[in-house]
């Protein structure tokens, strides 16, 4: 069967992961440690990236080349964007633009990557369909597909959060899934991004996250831990 990659960026956001897994042995490469082995019976290797796009990118290529995944998913906490999603609530990504590309002296749009056909990154159909039903089954769960944005940024401000949302129609905000999905996107294969929100983004955002990253994580991993046994 094909191997599952699984990436989340701090240690809440894998540990739930790494304490499911069977038989795993930990494999280190670049700096991160890569525990391959089995959850709930499935193929799977789980790592923590580390914060950032560079090392969203650099994880993600090691999979790809080094462990033959042929899938990847990606688990953690965002701030929320859009004005309807509440801490705790669940976004899949539709697609993934990284918000601090910025040629717009240039005349780019900000997110356009210049010289390149694809700045958004679609996430597979039919990994977005199974996390929403993962979502259903969950029950009172508030999710939405939408778009993610990255950037190398922890975001804290309104003003920003609107631009975003009015200009860039993002979900929410975050600083890895869109390198995950570029990268995936160059190599062809299927990805898609569930964030749970930890914070607004908003002036809160930095008391938020501390205090909602742990159990806005679980509830990222108990939709990945539906996916896993369905895939
Ligand atoms: N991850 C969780 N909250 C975030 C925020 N406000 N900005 C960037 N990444 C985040």
């Amino acid at each position: 069967p094909e191997m599952i990659g699984i990436i989340g960026a701090m240690d809440e956001e894998v540990e739930l992961l790494l304490a499911g897994m069977e038989g795993a042995e930990t494999v280190t490469k670049a700096g991160v440690k890569y525990a391959r082995g089995t959850y709930r019976g499935k193929p799977v290797i789980v790592c923590k990236s580390g914060v950032g796009k560079v090392n969203a990118a650099v994880t993600t290529q090691i999979l790809i080349d080094q462990f033959g995944v042929g899938k990847v998913l990606f688990t953690g906490v965002a701030g929320a964007v859009h004005p309807e999603l509440n801490i705790g609530d669940i976004v899949i990504s539709s697609d993934c633009v990284q918000h601090d590309m910025d040629v717009s002296p240039l005349g780019y749009a900000r997110g356009v990557i210049p010289y390149q056909e694809v700045s958004e990154f679609k996430a597979d159909a039919s990994l977005i369909a199974l996390a929403q039903e993962a979502c259903q089954a969950l029950g009172e769960v508030n999710c939405k597909v939408g778009r993610i944005l990255s950037g190398d940024q922890f975001i804290a401000n309104v003003d920003q959060v609107s631009w975003f949302y009015e200009h860039m129609e993002g979900a929410c905000v975050e600083m890895e899934g869109s390198a995950v999905a570029q990268v995936c996107y160059m190599n062809g294969v299927p990805f898609v991004v569930i964030r749970s929100m930890s914070d607004k983004a908003d002036g809160s955002a930095h008391a938020n996250f501390a205090e909602f990253t742990v159990a806005s994580s679980r509830r990222s991993h108990a939709i990945l831990d539906y996916m896993v046994q369905r895939l």
